[in-house]
């Protein structure tokens, strides 16, 4: 049902071919990243080294998981591919899309009742291509990856920026926007800049209250939020194999906040130990025969400044715990009194209200028993809480096992509320208040990763700290936000002055792992009978019908918006309340670029129709425009389209009938997502041809018919007054992607392909 052993056992046999290959190729010891980098080239067995942080490498990983929130367009454009199945082994899992509120039983059903149409979707999509699927409530998708799927060695993509979780089994998992999965699951390349490399060697050992989740929160306090981009860290050392596998799965997961690649360990005992607890002894079995394959080469962990790009030390031994925030997740302060001036000269309030334990960071079976062991002593100790408690388990599996086990029992005796196994309070669904932008300033601590501003409720003014399963218990327990449980004593309902000891638990649970349903729904053999229904009514979901090539001939189009400044993918496409309608193009589209400023009059959501001579809204001018079969223009600054790999910021403007998109510089990944909506994105050969824009202008592209790689196009701009430029721009198409502009798109050239 879950994993395919006979696919593991082809990566390995590849591996063991590639890697000694790699060695050679590259004339030295290898790194586990480089292992899996170099075994999973979509070229085969590697011919050249690559360099790091340079150049463009074509992988083809291995598996691809989806969560509800971006499956959804992804799977509509899958569809699009004219293809009868998945290309690799792929799963939905349903979990961002369920409020946290009353507790599982009525939320899960609140759930179901408003998203069933978008659920019955992803359902009858991954029915008939062949995705297994995960219902509502079975779990949070790197939880249930890392119990299921993932495998030390291999490659996966997902739709989600914590998808490198699954590091902590020894992957190089990343996360991507739709647009990368869809090519993997079409059967395509998927194109990666080669990471540079980042060590990590920890030594010493956790003790007493220092948990997984501290080593993490220390890389983020020495990298910052920024200090993994475009790199893969990799994890050794005797501290390293002397963790748990799901605390390693913590580190990993939190690597998405210092903005790395992804984070990965090597192979151990520890691993073995998941792999067979979690009814996967013939995984296990595999990766002992290729040991030296699933870990670095004993040279590269002996002297890694010599083969990684930095190396960071952490002893374990001297690690105290941590507490990151509020409102960014590298602000580290030391629990206790540290805490208590920081707190005091910030304003940050001392009171804390909730603690809140779970979610895909921190779920697994050790975390909750050791974090209940706290909770277990505020009931033999007559203390009573002051902090409410909330928990969100990963994954049935988890949530059966810990009720099984009791461990749900001890947080409901201290009237947690036990939330369903979905993502909840970490991404905002966390319906805490009537009217939360309105909501007063409080502090709250969590297990999660991410903490900024209105994350966990929509409230601008909480405080959300990140600490262990462990601290986070003790914190609301003592409700102050200074506690430091190995030095202070709280009253007990006797007025007695008492302690809490050291966390104790289980890395795995000791009767095993249990479960009854565990929300798994294995595809059709054959699902070409499988229909899916959208409804022509609905305003959330909407099936894709192919984009017309926009042709070699190009004249008369007008500008839609100067964009000026910054213009990330969040200007193009707002996330917040237009998350809803991430399955519905036609409604997405009414957020378009609605966030960028217009170089003319510096207001958002204002431009000039030239064809009224009226001001309005960005997306009511484009479809104005559309309607009158007038093709549009985007101008750009610099690094238009930075942000997230969101496919929607190209496809909107593509829907509304935008041609071109011309900046002064692109970041890449959306310049790619713009290539494979079948559009133009092009850079100002002269960046100060930027200034020649005004607001009537229009383009025609000269030489459009000659669109040919390495090869500048012509536009001529026609402003109001009859006045002309000429201009150059540069592009950087090469002949694949200059087949998808003539198609209309890159999946409109997949269907051709499969048709033929
Ligand atoms: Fe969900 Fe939060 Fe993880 S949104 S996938 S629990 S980061």
């Amino acid at each position: 049902m879950a994993f395919d052993i006979d696919m593991i056992k082809k990566v390995y046999a590849n591996m063991t071919e590639r890697v000694d290959a790699a060695r050679d190729i590259v004339g030295k010891p290898l790194t586990l990243s480089e292992k899996i980098l170099y075994s999973h080239l979509w070229d085969g067995n590697p011919t050249k080294a690559f360099t790091r942080g340079k150049d463009y490498v074509d992988f083809a990983p291995d598996r691809v998981a989806c969560q509800d929130a971006t499956a959804q367009m992804a799977l509509l454009q899958f569809m699009q591919a004219g293809k009868p199945k998945v290309a690799v082994p792929t799963t939905v899992h349903c979990d961002h899309l369920i409020q946290a509120k009353n507790g599982a039983t009525s939320d899960l059903q609140h759930a179901i009742n408003t998203s069933n149409e978008v659920f019955n979707f992803l359902e009858s999509v991954s029915n008939k291509y062949g995705i297994g699927f995960w219902k509502p409530g079975a779990g949070i998708i790197h939880q249930v990856v890392l119990e299921n799927y993932a495998f030390p060695g291999g490659m996966m993509i997902g739709t989600d920026s914590h998808t490198v979780n699954a590091g902590g089994l020894g992957m190089v998992a990343i996360g991507v926007g739709g647009a990368d999965a869809v090519d993997v699951m079409a059967g395509m390349a998927w194109e990666l800049k080669f990471p540079k490399l980042i060590g990590v060697r920890l030594t010493g050992k956790l003790s007493g209250w220092t948990a997984p989740k501290d080593v993490i929160l220390k890389v983020a306090d020495i990298l910052t939020v920024k200090g993994g981009t475009g790199a893969i860290v990799e994890y050794f050392g005797p501290g390293a194999t002397g963790m748990s596998c799901t605390g390693k799965g913590t580190i990993c997961n939190m690597g998405a906040e210092i903005g790395a690649t992804t984070s990965t360990f090597g192979y151990d005992e520890s691993m073995e130990r998941y792999l067979r607890a979690t009814d996967r002894p013939d995984v296990a079995d595999a990766a002992n025969q290729i040991k030296d394959y699933l870990t670095g080469d004993a040279e590269v962990y002996a002297n890694p400044e010599l083969y990684f790009d930095q190396v960071i030390d952490i002893d374990l031994s001297e690690l105290n715990p941590l507490l990151n925030g509020p409102f960014t997740p590298d602000l580290s302060t030391a629990v206790g009194s540290t805490m208590n001036e920081k707190a005091k000269a910030n304003d940050w309030p001392l009171k804390v209200e909730w603690g809140l334990i779970g979610s895909c960071t921190n779920s697994s079976y050790e975390d909750l028993s050791r974090a209940s062991s706290v909770a277990q002593q505020a009931l033999d100790k007559g203390l009573k809480t002051k902090a409410e408690f909330g928990i969100n388990p990963g994954s049935e599996m988890v949530r059966y096992t810990t009720e099984r086990d009791g461990i749900l029992e001890i947080f409901e005796k201290l009237d947690a509320k036990i939330f369903t196994n979905a993502c909840g309070p970490c991404i905002g669904q966390w319906a805490r208040y009537e009217d939360p932008k309105n909501a007063p300033k409080n502090s709250i601590v969590h297990s999660f990763n991410r903490n900024f501003a209105k994350r966990a409720d929509g409230n601008p003014n909480t405080h959300a700290f990140v600490a262990s399963p462990e601290i986070t218990a003790a914190i609301a327990i003592a409700g102050r936000l200074d506690f430091n449980p190995m030095t202070d004593k709280l009253i007990n309902e006797n007025g007695e002055e008492v302690m809490l000891d050291e966390p104790t638990g289980w890395e795995l649970p000791p009767k095993g792992f249990a479960v009854d349903d565990n929300g798994y729904l294995e595809p059709m053999a054959d699902g070409s009978g499988v229909e899916v229904k959208v409804a022509s009514d609905s305003e959330r979901l909407q099936l894709l019908t192919p984009f017309e090539p926009l042709g070699d001939s190009i004249t008369g189009a007008k500008l839609l918006i100067k964009a000026f400044g910054k213009c990330t993918t969040d200007h193009i496409s707002m996330a917040g309340p237009w998350l809803r309608f991430r399955g519905h193009l036609d409604n997405i589209a009414n957020n378009t670029l609605i966030g960028a400023v217009n170089a003319f009059g510096k207001k958002t959501n204002f431009v000039k129709n030239q064809l009224t001579g009226e001001y309005g809204g960005v997306p009511d001018t484009a479809r104005a425009y559309k309607a009158a079969g007038v093709k549009s223009i985007v101008v750009g600054d610099h690094n238009y389209g930075e942000g997230s790999s969101r496919e929607h910021a190209a496809m909107q403007p593509r829907h509304l009938g935008v041609a071109a998109v011309i900046v002064k510089s692109f970041a890449r990944i959306h310049e790619t997502n713009l290539k494979k909506q079948g559009m133009l994105g092009l850079t100002f050969a002269n960046e100060s041809d930027y200034d020649l824009i005004q607001e009537d202008d229009t383009f025609n592209f000269l030489d459009l018919n000659e669109f040919a790689p390495d090869k500048q196009l012509t536009i001529e701009i026609v402003h109001a007054d009859g006045t002309k430029d000429t201009i150059k721009v540069n592009h950087t198409y090469n002949q694949s992607q200059i087949d998808w502009y003539n198609e209309g798109s890159a999946l409109n050239l997949i269907k051709k392909e499969n048709a033929a």
